[in-house]
């Protein structure tokens, strides 16, 4: 390792780098899957983002430290259902620890059988394409197979830990 290198290591703090990732505003979105045995599974994201459109591609990165890893590394398909604005509730449901993050909640089946969540602006339903090593994450790359539009256009968006809305010009 270089010098150089050796010394910005020793003086980088994870925390304040992490501060200044959160001024990055983006749009929040619960990927989804299928377990084995039918259950269904999902968690709140931030990390997504196009790849490519031809082919379609995009990605996001999951925590190695999830519990979740070895069924999204292993899933054929997820889902990616793209929140709006009046979904925060949706956002901390699927953010919080040890709980059916599925309770009460009526879910279509997309590709694979990956939940589908009601009233979201958009959702991509994907094959797994790639997974990749990124540090302390695993980055999944998706084919995006089918994809559709809720009919809104206001954007619930994540910056500096909080939340806010976009609303968009109507077209
Ligand atoms: C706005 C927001 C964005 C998040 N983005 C990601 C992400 O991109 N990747 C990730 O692994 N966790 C992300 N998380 C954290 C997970 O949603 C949360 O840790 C997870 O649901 C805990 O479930 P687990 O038991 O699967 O780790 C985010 C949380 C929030 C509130």
């Amino acid at each position: 390792m270089s010098p150089d290198l050796a010394a910005a290591e020793a003086a980088f703090d994870p925390r304040d780098f992490r501060r200044s990732l959160g001024l990055y505003a983006t749009g929040v979105a619960v990927v989804t899957t299928v377990a084995p045995g039918g259950t269904r599974v999902g968690l709140t994201i931030n990390s997504f983002a196009s790849v490519s459109l031809d082919p379609p591609l995009i990605l996001w990165s999951l925590a190695k430290t999830s519990p979740r890893l070895g069924l999204f590394a292993g899933a054929d398909h997820f889902a990616v259902n793209i929140l709006a604005k009046d979904q925060e509730e949706m956002c901390q449901r699927f953010a919080r620890p040890g709980e059916d993050r599925f309770a009460g909640l009526e879910t279509a089946p997309g590709a694979g059988g990956a939940p589908l969540l009601p009233g979201c602006l958009a959702q991509l339903e994907c094959a797994r394409d790639q997974v990749v090593e990124g540090g302390d994450h695993l980055i999944l790359i998706g084919r995006v197979l089918r994809h559709r539009r809720g009919g809104g256009l206001d954007a619930l968006v994540f910056c500096n830990g909080a939340f806010t809305g976009i609303p968009t010009e109507r077209h």
